[in-house]
C-alpha cells in the first residue's frame, strides 16, 4: 500500500497533520482507494472525517487558501486544491426505508460508513492520521474481490440495494467498466428489486446510464440491465429491442436478428474506435424503431422499411423523458436517420447528386456516420466483413472526391439571403427561402456548380418565373 500512496504522498500526509492536530480519525475511502489498488492514479480523493465533516473541510479550505463547496444536504463538502478534488463526508449511517425517497440518517462509526457503500471493492479504507499513515482497513475483503474481479455487496445485497437502488445500477456500470463478474446473489437481488429503481430520480438514472455507455465494453452493463428486468424501467425501447419472430412457410422456417444483441455487437465495435458518448448514444438508438416497423413480406422476408426515419422521430421524446443535454439531440437523430444511406451508395451506378445529398444531410457528422456504419458490420464471416468495409471506404471516397470537387462542407446557396432580396426587391419573407432553396437545389443536382457567379447568373435567369411561382408554391428546379 505504501508504494501506491508515494505519489500522492504529501497532499495526504498534509491532511493526515490537520487532522491530527484536530484529533480528528481521517480515511481514504471508496473509490480512490479501488482505484489505487488498480494502479490508476485518480486526483479525486474521497475522504471520511469521523466527527463534524463540513467543518474539517472549511479547516482544511482554509489552509490550502480554497473554498469549500459545501452540499448541505448530502453532508458532503468538496475542497478543490489544486488538481486534486477533496471530497469529505462524515461517518453516517443512512437509510432509505422502502419506498420512500427520503434517508433516515444517523451519527456512525467508520465500520458504519464502510457498510453502508455499494461494494466491498469500494468499502476500503486507509488511515491518514501521522501514527497509522497507511494502514489499510478492509473489513469486507474488498482487496481480495478485486484480485477475484468479482462485485459483492458488504451486506446482503437487497439491504445495501434497498439503502440507495441506483446502485443497482452501479453494479451494471462497474461490471461493465472494470470487466468484474457479479456474484449470483447481487443478480438475484437485482431481479427481485428491479421495480425499485423507479423511485431514483431520473438526473442520477440517466447519469448512471451515460456513465455505463462510456465503459470499454457497454455490452456487459445493458445485457446485466437486461436480464435483471431493469431495463425495461429504465429505458423500455431498448428492452423492446430483444427478441426473434419467427415466421414458418412450408417446410421453411424465416428468423430476423435479435436487434437487441445486434445493437450490443455494434456498440461494442464502435467502443473499441470511439470515446464520442454520444456517438455511442446514437449507435444505441440506431435501430431503436425496429420493432415498431417489423413486417413479414411474402416472397421478401422480413422488412423494418422507414425504422431509421421513425427511430430519428422518437428521439425527442427519449431525450425529455431522460433528461438528456439536448444540444446533442440534432446530432442523435442525423445518425438515426442517415444510418443506412451509405449502404445505398455502395452502388457502382450511384449518381453524383446522391452522394452530394448525403454529405450534405450529414454535415460535420459525416465521419461519425461512417464510423457508426462500419461498426454496423457484424456479420462472422470474415471474407464478407471485409468487403463491406472496402464498400464503404469506396463511398467515402466517392463522398470526398465530389466534396472536394463543389467544397460542399457547411453548404449554403453561395447567393445569401440579403443579396437575394436587395436584387429581388423583397423584404424578409418566404419567398427568399424559396429562391435560396432553389438554387441550393440546383447546386445538388449538379446543374450548376457551387460557385458564386454560377448561382447569381441562375438567379437572374430564373428570377421572375420564381417570383410568380412563389406566390403559390415552392419553385420547381429550372434545369440551365
Ligand atoms: N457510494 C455508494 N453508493 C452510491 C454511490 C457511492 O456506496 N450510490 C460510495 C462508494 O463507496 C463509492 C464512493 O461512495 O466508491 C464514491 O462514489 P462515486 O464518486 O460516485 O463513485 P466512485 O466509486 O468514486 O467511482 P467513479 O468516480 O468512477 O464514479
Amino acid at each position: 500500500m505504501e508504494k501506491t500512496l508515494e505519489i500522492h504522498e504529501v497532499m495526504l500526509r498534509t491532511l493526515g497533520k490537520i487532522a491530527d492536530e484536530r484529533s480528528i480519525e481521517l480515511y481514504a475511502v471508496g473509490g480512490w482507494v479501488r482505484d489505487y489498488f488498480m494502479g490508476r492514479e485518480v486526483h479525486d480523493i474521497d475522504c471520511t472525517v469521523v466527527g463534524d465533516s463540513l467543518n474539517f473541510a472549511e479547516i482544511v479550505a482554509h489552509y490550502f487558501s480554497s473554498k469549500a463547496v459545501v452540499y448541505e444536504r448530502f453532508r458532503t463538502a468538496l475542497v478543490p486544491v489544486g488538481d486534486y478534488k477533496l471530497e469529505f463526508v462524515g461517518t453516517r449511517k443512512e437509510e432509505y426505508l422502502s419506498h420512500s425517497r427520503k434517508p433516515i440518517v444517523s451519527e456512525g462509526t467508520l465500520e458504519d460508513d464502510l457498510r453502508r457503500r455499494d461494494f466491498t471493492i469500494n468499502a476500503m479504507a486507509v488511515s491518514l492520521n501521522s501514527t497509522s499513515f497507511g494502514k489499510l482497513i478492509d473489513i469486507f475483503r474488498g482487496q481480495e474481490d478485486l484480485e477475484r474481479k468479482i462485485l459483492r455487496t458488504p451486506l446482503d445485497p437487497m439491504v445495501t440495494f434497498s439503502d440507495d437502488p441506483l446502485r443497482m445500477m452501479r453494479a451494471a456500470r462497474f461490471a461493465a467498466r472494470l470487466g468484474f463478474t457479479l456474484m449470483p446473489e447481487i443478480k438475484e437481488a437485482m431481479k427481485q428489486m428491479a421495480d425499485r429503481i423507479t423511485i431514483i430520480s431520473q438526473e442520477r438514472i440517466t447519469d448512471e446510464f451515460l456513465k455505463m455507455l462510456a465503459a470499454p465494453k457497454p455490452s456487459i452493463g445493458l445485457i446485466t440491465l437486461y436480464e435483471t428486468g431493469l431495463l425495461k424501467y429504465i429505458f423500455p425501447e431498448v428492452d423492446r429491442l430483444a427478441g426473434i419472430d419467427l415466421v414458418q412457410i412450408g417446410e421453411q422456417e424465416y428468423a430476423h436478428k435479435d436487434v437487441f444483441y445486434h445493437t450490443l455487437q455494434v456498440l461494442d465495435n464502435l467502443a473499441v474506435v470511439s470515446d464520442n458518448l454520444w456517438l455511442r448514444f446514437a449507435t444505441l438508438m440506431h435501430d431503436i424503431a425496429k420493432p415498431k416497423t417489423k413486417r413479414f413480406l411474402q416472397g421478401i422476408g422480413w422488412s423494418f422499411h422507414g425504422h431509421e426515419e421513425i427511430g430519428a422521430r422518437w428521439q425527442q421524446s427519449i431525450f425529455r423523458r431522460l433528461k438528456l443535454p439536448m444540444e446533442n439531440l440534432p446530432y442523435v437523430e442525423k445518425l438515426v436517420r442517415l444510418h443506412q444511406r451509405p449502404m445505398i451508395l455502395i452502388d457502382e451506378e450511384v449518381t453524383d447528386s446522391a452522394v452530394r445529398r448525403l454529405a450534405v444531410a450529414a454535415g460535420d457528422a459525416l465521419e461519425d456516420l461512417f464510423t457508426l456504419c462500419r461498426a454496423d458490420i457484424t456479420t462472422k464471416n470474415p471474407k464478407r466483413a471485409e468487403k463491406y468495409l472496402r464498400n464503404y471506404d469506396v463511398v467515402f471516397k466517392k463522398i470526398m472526391d465530389v466534396q472536394e470537387r463543389d467544397q460542399l462542407r457547411a453548404f449554403q446557396s453561395p447567393v445569401r439571403g440579403e443579396e437575394i432580396m436587395e436584387f429581388c426587391n423583397l423584404q424578409p419573407s418566404r419567398t427568399v427561402g424559396f429562391i435560396k432553396n432553389a438554387i441550393e437545389e440546383a447546386i445538388l443536382e449538379g446543374y450548376i456548380p457551387n460557385e458564386y457567379d454560377a448561382a447569381k447568373a441562375y438567379l437572374i435567369k430564373y428570377k421572375d418565373e420564381w417570383l410568380a411561382a412563389a406566390e403559390q408554391e415552392i419553385p420547381k428546379k429550372s434545369k440551365i
